[in-house]
C-alpha cells in the first residue's frame, strides 16, 4: 500500500517537473533546417562590384537599388518590432541567418553547435564583420552573390560582372518563407511563417502533422509574380530595355497590397417576409496566393459592423476576427485558424429591426489589418512609432435599402 502511494507521488513529481519545464523553457519554436543552419559564406567579388554593401549594385542598378531602399527587407534588422521581439527572446544567433543572413554581417563566425537541435551554435569572433552592412538586412547579395558570379534571371547580358543564371526565381523566396516544424512536441498545421506551405496546401499537398513542407514545383508558388511586379526598363541608366521586376516585396505593411488581395462587399438583404433586414459583409481572399493573412501569427484582421444613429453613435456591434491561434506553451498546437485560405468566402451579418432600433439610420462595415494585437505589444514592451493597424475597407449603408450605397 505504502509503496503504490510512493509510486503515485514519484510519478506527480515527476509530472509537474516536466509540464514546469515545458512551461519555462526557452522555447526554440521552429526546426533549424540545412538551408538556415549558417550564414551565407563568403565568397570573393567578381570585377566591377567593389563591396558588399547595396551601394556597390547601386551605383550601376540605381532604380532597383532606390526600390529595395523602401522595403522591409532592407530593414530586416534594424526594423524595431524585429529588434523589440528578438531581444525579447533571448537575442537568439538563429534568427540572424535570415534577418542577416551574410557572413560578415554577423558578429560571429558559426565553426558547430553544442546541441542536436542547431540553437546553441559555437562562436568566435568574426574579423571581418561589417556593421554597416548589418544595417542592409536582406541585401542584394543575400539572393544574388554565389561562388563569385551575380546570379540573374537572364545570363546572358552584357554585364561587367560575372553572371550565372538563377534557376527559378522563386527558389529564391523559399529558404526564409518556409521554416519547418517537425518535431515531437509541435503539432502544426502550419509552420510559423508557413507561407509557402500554405500554398502548397492550396494545391491540395498538405504539410505533414508537424507542418513539415517539401516544395516540388517552385515555379507554381507565384511568389515573384505578385510580390515583384513585372515591369520594361533597362538595368543600368542608357542600357538597353528588358523585362524586369521591380523590387517591391510590399505585404502586411502596406494597406493597399493587403487591399489587392481581400475582396469585400457589403450588401442588404431582406429579411424573412419582409420584416427586418440583415447585412452582410462578404470577405474573400482573391489576389493573395497563400492565407491573407499570412507570414507571422502575429498579423489578423479585424472585421466590425455597427449600426448608427444619425449623429454616429454606436447602437449595436458585431465583432469578428481573422487570425491563426497557437498555443506556444506547454506544447505548440495551432488551435484555431480563421484566416482566409484562396477563394474561400467568409460573411459576417447583422440583422436589424426597426421595432429595436427606431432611432438607427446608417449601418457601417468596416475590416482592419493588424500587425500585432496589443496585448502581445505591451508583453514585449514594444514602443512603435508607426501605426500597427490599418484601415483596408470601410462602407455605409442605408437602413431603408431605398438608396443605393453611399
Ligand atoms: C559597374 C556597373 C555595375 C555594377 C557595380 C553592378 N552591375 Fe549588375 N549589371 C551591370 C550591367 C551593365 C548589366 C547588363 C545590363 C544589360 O545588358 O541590360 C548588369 C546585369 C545584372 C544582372 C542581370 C544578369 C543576367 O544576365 O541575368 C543582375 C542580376 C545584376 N546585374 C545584379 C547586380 C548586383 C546584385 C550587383 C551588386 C553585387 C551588381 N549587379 C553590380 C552593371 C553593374
Ligand atoms: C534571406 C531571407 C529572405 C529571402 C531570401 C526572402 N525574404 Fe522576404 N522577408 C525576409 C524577412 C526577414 C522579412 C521580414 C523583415 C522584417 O519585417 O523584419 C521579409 C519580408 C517579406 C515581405 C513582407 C513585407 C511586409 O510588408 O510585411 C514580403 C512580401 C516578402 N518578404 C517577400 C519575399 C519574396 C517574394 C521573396 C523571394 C523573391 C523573398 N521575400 C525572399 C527574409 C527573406
Ligand atoms: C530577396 C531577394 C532579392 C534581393 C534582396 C534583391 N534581388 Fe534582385 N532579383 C531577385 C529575383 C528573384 C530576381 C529575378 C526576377 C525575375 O524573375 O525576373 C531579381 C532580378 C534582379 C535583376 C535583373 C532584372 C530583373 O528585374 O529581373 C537585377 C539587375 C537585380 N535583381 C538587382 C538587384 C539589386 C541591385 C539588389 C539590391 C539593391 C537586389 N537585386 C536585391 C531577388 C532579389
Ligand atoms: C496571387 C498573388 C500572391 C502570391 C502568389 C503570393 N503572394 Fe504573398 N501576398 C499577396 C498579397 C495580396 C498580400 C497581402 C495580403 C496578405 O497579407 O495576405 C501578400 C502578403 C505577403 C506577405 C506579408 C506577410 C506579413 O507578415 O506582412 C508575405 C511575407 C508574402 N506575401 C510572401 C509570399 C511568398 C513567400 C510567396 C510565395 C511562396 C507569396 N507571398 C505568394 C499576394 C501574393
Ligand atoms: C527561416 C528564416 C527565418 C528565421 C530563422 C527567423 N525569421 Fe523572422 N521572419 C522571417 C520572414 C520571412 C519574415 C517575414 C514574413 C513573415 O511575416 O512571416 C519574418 C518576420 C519576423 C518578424 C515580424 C517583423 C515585422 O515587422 O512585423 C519578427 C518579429 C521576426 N521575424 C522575429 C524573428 C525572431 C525573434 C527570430 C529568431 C527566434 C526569427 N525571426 C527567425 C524569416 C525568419
Amino acid at each position: 500500500m505504502q509503496r503504490k502511494t510512493m509510486v503515485i507521488v514519484a510519478v506527480a513529481i515527476a509530472l509537474t517537473a516536466f509540464l514546469a519545464w515545458r512551461l519555462l523553457r526557452p522555447m526554440n519554436i521552429f526546426v533549424v533546417s540545412a538551408a538556415f543552419e549558417r550564414p551565407i559564406p563568403f565568397t570573393e567579388l567578381p570585377t566591377a562590384v567593389d563591396g558588399q554593401s547595396a551601394k556597390a549594385c547601386g551605383r550601376c542598378h540605381t532604380a532597383i537599388y532606390n526600390e529595395w531602399t523602401t522595403t522591409l527587407h532592407s530593414r530586416a534588422w534594424t526594423d524595431p518590432y524585429f529588434q523589440t521581439d528578438w531581444k525579447f527572446d533571448g537575442a537568439q544567433q538563429i534568427c540572424k541567418n535570415c534577418h542577416i543572413p551574410l557572413q560578415d554581417q554577423q558578429e560571429s563566425l558559426v565553426m558547430g553547435f553544442r546541441d542536436k537541435q542547431k540553437w546553441d551554435p559555437i562562436l568566435e569572433p568574426n574579423p571581418k564583420f561589417d556593421a554597416a552592412l548589418q544595417h542592409e538586412g536582406v541585401t542584394c547579395d543575400v539572393c544574388h552573390l554565389r561562388d563569385g558570379k551575380i546570379l540573374g534571371p537572364y545570363a546572358r547580358t552584357s554585364a561587367p560582372h560575372a553572371v550565372a543564371k538563377m534557376g527559378n526565381s522563386n527558389q529564391v523566396c523559399i529558404r526564409c518563407h518556409v521554416v519547418q516544424g517537425n518535431r515531437w512536441d509541435t503539432f502544426f498545421r502550419f509552420p510559423p511563417c508557413g507561407t509557402v506551405a500554405e500554398i502548397e496546401a492550396g494545391r491540395g499537398r498538405w504539410p505533414s502533422r508537424s507542418g513539415e513542407v517539401t516544395v516540388k514545383n517552385p515555379a507554381s508558388l507565384g511568389c515573384v509574380e505578385c510580390h515583384m511586379p513585372a515591369v520594361t526598363r533597362p538595368l543600368v541608366p542608357g542600357g538597353p530595355l528588358r523585362a524586369t521586376r521591380r523590387h517591391l516585396w510590399r505585404g502586411g505593411h502596406d494597406p493597399e497590397m493587403v487591399r489587392q488581395g481581400l475582396d469585400a462587399q457589403f450588401t442588404r438583404q431582406a429579411g424573412p417576409g419582409g420584416k427586418g433586414a440583415s447585412f452582410v459583409l462578404r470577405l474573400e481572399n482573391t489576389g493573395a496566393g497563400h492565407y491573407l493573412p499570412t507570414g507571422t501569427p502575429d498579423r489578423y484582421l479585424s472585421v466590425t459592423l455597427r449600426l448608427l444613429d444619425k449623429n454616429g453613435k454606436v447602437l449595436k456591434e458585431e465583432h469578428g476576427v481573422l487570425r491563426r491561434t497557437v498555443m506556444w506553451r506547454p506544447f505548440i498546437v495551432d488551435l484555431r485558424d480563421t484566416r482566409l485560405a484562396p477563394h474561400e468566402p467568409r460573411t459576417f451579418v447583422l440583422n436589424y429591426s426597426k421595432a429595436r432600433y427606431p432611432e438607427a439610420e446608417t449601418i457601417e462595415a468596416v475590416v482592419q489589418y493588424h500587425l500585432v494585437d496589443e496585448a502581445r505589444r505591451r508583453r514585449i514592451d514594444f514602443q512603435n512609432t508607426a501605426p500597427l493597424d490599418s484601415e483596408i475597407y470601410r462602407k455605409r449603408l442605408p437602413l431603408d435599402g431605398a438608396e443605393g450605397a453611399s
